[in-house]
This record gives structure tokens, C-alpha cells and sequence, in this order.
């Protein structure tokens, strides 16, 4: 605090160099250990990595791919002992299988994907619940634990809440419309005040494939989410990828759902009340009545900022008691107006122009086409809405926005100040009356984010910020148990900013507001993930997602990177393993508080 009041910044460390290169790197003073590699093994039988015998069989008892949200349930209240969750949101084949990708003539072609290969893919995808335990200073996986699990695109869930058996979600495989299989494209995420772990679905569209039946009514509804992108092969051996085939699925797709780590056998639950989009993350805060308020953003280019107050109260004495409170509540987004105000508007069938006249029959119509329903209500077309932070030491809400180059001049407004904005800005929110539930509250723009060095950027870093500390792109965020603001990054390279993603500090209260800097850096070719503190502030978990991946970016360091010609190896540096997407534990030497 004394550092705050004499202006200067609350965080304490020295600078990493912004750069390029096929490390990463961390603040003078602290160790950055790979924690967990894809292909890990997570269990007592389970087999050892080998990129050239890959199978959905080992990838099932394996840490999965791109890891991306990172959440830590303590067991028995410890800061040392817990649970780590971790989201795979996605595969990269070109840097998986060895040979996939060829060079003809100067170009690189893949090769079409084995069903064997797809099943790689498919039990790669999901999230990875497993015991960790901190032992003299360092972190360790306990391959026994218990309660370790692999969550997959094949696992069986259970969809819950308004939605749950309506007619547009029934498909040959599951006529009651109320049984999953697998859950996609899980990204940032969140862990609820009950301990339970919240994925969210986001890129679904990129999963399906094929073409819906002549005039079909999901017709609209799949446009406005981009589906079917085709981006993935996985139609060809599973029907239900194929809206031919089955043309309800998609509608099952692009919830939260919420993992009971408790019992490694429960049923995974997507939460419809909580609204069907290309969901970023889900990160919550106890209310002061005790209702549970969840910040929900959905990523693409001119959509919008949700939340989802519980109707019912947290039961801190009673875990049971809240394991289906997600299924009833009011869904709202964000209008943000340009004299600094907010308003949060229902989503609620019948109410406004939700009813029978715009084609909605229920809640459950409202929720499968929730971006119709908040089009209608007249919703802020925000820069691509990311990871959405509250923070409970000072009652605010940081909004991670991480860029829109294809926002026009005569589109701006106050809450997306630039046109082609290229690098992104974070909002500011205090809701009314300090309460997270409030349907009104004031927001700000507490960073506009690029190089402050460029007049045109118009970045908005203050003076203090180093030519290190500034960054473009803030995707996910942290807060710690200080209540400091840390923001990880996405699409930043040689090219876009001279440097890769990492994770930065950002001062948010007096005179060092606005001031950031860089704490960890990727390799080439990665985002930065996570990042999440443990609840003693010792430990920081950074998730370091597809590195050495990326196209004509990364030419400084030779080819694309595809798997025999790679430009970083990282993390294991050995000829004949690939690149591999990694979670790292940063602790301080010597043991202490993280920037403190
Ligand atoms: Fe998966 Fe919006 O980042
Ligand atoms: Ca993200
Ligand atoms: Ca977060
Ligand atoms: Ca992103």
C-alpha cells in the first residue's frame, strides 16, 4: 500500500524483455516449471507419450491439447494441495501427427485425417481435472489421485435448465433432448463459489459439417453462429457432426457446462439457462443477498457482454444445496451508453420484443437463439468480448475486448472508441450500488491497449509504462487474492507487435492506473492462457497454448511450423517430439508472495 500511495506500481518485479523467440521467459527471480505437457500421463495405467503411436485410447488417461482456462479447487482449504482444471479448447493436426503436412512446390498441404486420427483429436478436446500437490516448494502431479479426470468430446452429459428435452435439441441418437455426447471448444471457463468447474463452449461452428435440409427452420439460427464452418473433419466418421444427418445438434452445443470434480462419475451438466453463444469464459462472484452473479462473454467480432444472476442463494454450509442452482436465474446483456452508464437487459421470454411475433414459443426458443434475442433488444456490438474478470477486493469488473479490425469509422461508439481495432481495449465496470446483481451500474475504459509509442495506436498505457510493458490483444485475465489485475494475451507476434503474447500486471487504482507490465512471455507462435493465482498468491499458472503454431507471421524464424520442420520445439527441445501445448507453474525463488 505504501508503494500505491507515493504513485507507483502495486506490483513489485523486474521486467521481462518484450522479444521474440522459441523460449519463454519469466521475471528475474522466479522459475516458470512445466507443470503438464499434452500427452502427460494423468493416471496410474496410463501409457507414456509417444507422438508415434498415438491413440483415443492413451489420449483418454493423457493430458489433452491447447490448454487454455485454469482454474485451482484447494482440497482441504489448501493454497498446496488441490485440484488443477484445465480446458483443451482445440487441436492443431498439422503439429500433432507427425508427417500430416507435407511441402509441394513450396506450399504446404495436409493430408485428410485417419479416423484414428480423429479420435486423437476428439479425446484431446475437453478439459483435464487433476490432483496437484506442492512439495518442497515445487509442484507435483499426483497420478493417483482419485478424483483425476478426463472430460472428452465423447464423454455422456446431461443437458439441464430450460432447454433440457424441448424438441429442438431431440436427434436421432437422443430422442428426450436431454443426453449429450462431449461438450467442444472449451475456452476460458471458471470455477464457482461451490467448487465446481464451468467450461464454456465457444468456436462450435467450427465442428459441424454438411447441409441442413432444404428450408429448414435452424436455418437462421446456424447463420448467425457461422455454423457449419467445417473446419474440422470429425462429419465424415460421426453423424452427428453432420447437419444432413442430424440437423438439431448444433443446438446442443454452445452452453456452459458445469463438472461436478467431486465424483469422478458424475454426469457433466450443460447449464441452458445461462445462454447458447460462442461462450468465452464464466467466471463468478457471491452477490451481496447471496445470489451468484457469472460474467459470460461471447467472442466474435460485434456480439455482446452477458451475465447470469442465480435465483437462488449461495449455501456456503451446504455444498449439495447448490449443485443445480445454474438452472434457474435471468440471463441479462450489457447496453453500454456513450455518458458512461450501463444497463443489463433480461433476456426473458414475453418480456419486450421476446415473444410469439419474433418466432419465440418459451424461454427455451429465447436461449438456443440468444443472439437473435439480444439483436432484438438492442445489445452494445461490442470488439469481441473475452474473458470478463470481478474482482472482489474493489467490487469491479474488468471486460477483456480483444480487438475488431473490421469495426468502421461510422461505427464506433463511446464503449468502442476505435475503428479497425487492431488491438484491442479493456472496460471497467462498477455495478449499482456496488452490487453485482444490479440491472444498472457505470463502466470506463481503463485501457485502450497497442503501442503507446505510435500516436495513430491512441493506446492509452500511462507514462510509466516501459517500450516492455505495453500489449495488444488481452484475451484471458486474473485477478489475485491482492485483487491485482493480471491480463494474458492472443495474436500478438513479429508482425503485429514485435513480441509474443504473455502476461502482463496492469496497475488499476491511483496514479499508476494504466500501468502495465510484462511478467512472462511464450514461445513463438503461442497465446497465453490461464492465468490463474492459487488462493496464497505463491503460485501463478500460465496455460501456454499452441506454440510454434501460426502461418506467415512467424517467417523471422523460417518455415511454418509444421512438424518436421518446426520453429520452436518447446517445451521438450528433442528432435523427435513435437511442439506441445503446456501448463506452467510460476513460483518465486526462495518461496513468497508473486510480485509482492
Ligand atoms: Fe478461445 Fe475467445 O478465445
Ligand atoms: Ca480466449
Ligand atoms: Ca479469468
Ligand atoms: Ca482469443
Amino acid at each position: 500500500d505504501d508503494a500505491r500511495a507515493a504513485g507507483g506500481s502495486a506490483f513489485t518485479f523486474d521486467e521481462v524483455e518484450a522479444g521474440v523467440d522459441d523460449k519463454h521467459h519469466v521475471a528475474p527471480g522466479y522459475d516458470a516449471d512445466v507443470l503438464l505437457r499434452w500427452g502427460d500421463p494423468l493416471f496410474a495405467d496410463s501409457p507414456e507419450f509417444d507422438p508415434t503411436k498415438q491413440s483415443a485410447q492413451a489420449q483418454e488417461r493423457q493430458f489433452g491439447y491447447n490448454n487454455d482456462y485454469v482454474g485451482y479447487i484447494p482440497l482441504d482449504g489448501s493454497a498446496e494441495h488441490g485440484l488443477l482444471v484445465v480446458n483443451h479448447e482445440y487441436t492443431n493436426p498439422h503439429l500433432m501427427f507427425p508427417g500430416l503436412v507435407t511441402i509441394v512446390d513450396g506450399e504446404a498441404k495436409q493430408a485428410p485425417l485417419s479416423k484414428e486420427q480423429v479420435d486423437v483429436e476428439m479425446a484431446a478436446h475437453g478439459g483435464t481435472i487433476v490432483e496437484i500437490r506442492k512439495v518442497s516448494g515445487k509442484w507435483q502431479v499426483v497420478r493417483d489421485g482419485k478424483l483425476n479426470r478426463r472430460i472428452t468430446s465423447n464423454t455422456e452429459m446431461a443437458l439441464s435448465g430450460p432447454v433440457a428435452g424441448h424438441d429442438r435439441v431431440k436427434t436421432n441418437a437422443d430422442p428426450t433432448g436431454t443426453k449429450v455426447i462431449g461438450t467442444v471448444n472449451n475456452c476460458a471457463g471458471g470455477v464457482t463459489p461451490w467448487g465446481t468447474y464451468v467450461m464454456a463452449e465457444e468456436n462450435i461452428h467450427g465442428y459441424f459439417s454438411g447441409e441442413l435440409p432444404a428450408d429448414h427452420s435452424e436455418a437462421a439460427n446456424y447463420k448467425r453462429l457461422g455454423i457449419p464452418e467445417g473446419a474440422y473433419e470429425w462429419a465424415a466418421h460421426y453423424d452427428r457432426f453432420d447437419l444432413g444427418k442430424e440437423p438439431n445438434e448444433p443446438n446442443r452445443f454452445g452452453w456452459i457446462v458445469e463438472v461436478d470434480v467431486n465424483d469422478p462419475t458424475s454426469t457433466p451438466k450443460k447449464r441452458t439457462a445461462m445462454g447458447r453463444f460462442k461462450h468465452e469464459g464464466a467466471e463468478s462472484i457471491v452477490a451481496k443477498d447471496g445470489r451468484v452473479v457469472f460474467y459470460l462473454g461471447d467472442d466474435e467480432r460485434f456480439d455482446y457482454v452477458y451475465k447470469f444472476v442465480t435465483a437462488g442463494k449461495f449455501n456456503a454450509e451446504d455444498r449439495a444445496a447448490n449443485m443445480d442452482i445454474l438452472d434457474d436465474g435471468t440471463l441479462y446483456v450489457a447496453k453500454f451508453a456513450e455518458d458512461g452508464t450501463l444497463e443489463w437487459l433480461p433476456i426473458v421470454f414475453g418480456q419486450g420484443p421476446l415473444t410469439a411475433e419474433n418466432g419465440f414459443a418459451s424461454q427455451a426458443d429465447v436461449l438456443i437463439e440468444t443472439r437473435r434475442a439480444a439483436d432484438l433488444l438492442g445489445a452494445t456490438k461490442m470488439d469481441r468480448p473475452e474473458d470478463v474478470q470481478p474482482n472482489a477486493a474493489n467490487g469491479k469488473v474488468y471486460l477483456m475486448l480483444t480487438n475488431n479490425s473490421k469495426r468502421k469509422a461510422d461505427q464506433v461508439d463511446a464503449a468502442n472508441p476505435r475503428a479497425e481495432n487492431a488491438f484491442g481495449h479493456i472496460i471497467e465496470i462498477v455495478e449499482g450500488g456496488g452490487d453485482f446483481t444490479a440491472a444498472k451500474g457505470k463502466w470506463e475504459v481503463l485501457l485502450k491497449c497497442g503501442d503507446p509509442s505510435v500516436a495513430e495506436v491512441g493506446a492509452t498505457f500511462s507514462t510509466a509504462t516501459t517500450a516492455n510493458g505495453w500489449f495488444g490483444m488481452p484475451d484471458n485475465c486474473a485477478v489475485d487474492a491482492a485483487g491485482r489485475l493480471w491480463v494474458s494475451t492472443d495474436g500478438q507476434g513479429p508482425k503485429a507487435t514485435g513480441r509474443t503474447d504473455g502476461l502482463w500486471a496492469v496497475d488499476t487504482e491511483g496514479e499508476a492506473r494504466a500501468t502495465s507490465k510484462l511478467f512472462f512471455r511464450v514461445p513463438i507462435g503461442a497465446e497465453m492462457c490461464g492465468p490463474l493465482f492459487t488462493p496464497d498468491d505463491q503460485t501463478a499458472f500460465v496455460a501456454v497454448q499452441h506454440p510454434g503454431d501460426g502461418g506467415e507471421d512467424w517467417e523471422p524464424f523460417g518455415r511454418p511450423s509444421y512438424y518436421e520442420d518446426l520453429s520452436t520445439r518447446w517445451p521438450d527441445f528433442k528432435p523427435d517430439m513435437p511442439v506441445r501445448p503446456s501448463v506452467v507453474a510460476i513460483t518465486k525463488q526462495g518461496g513468497g508472495k508473486i510480485a509482492v
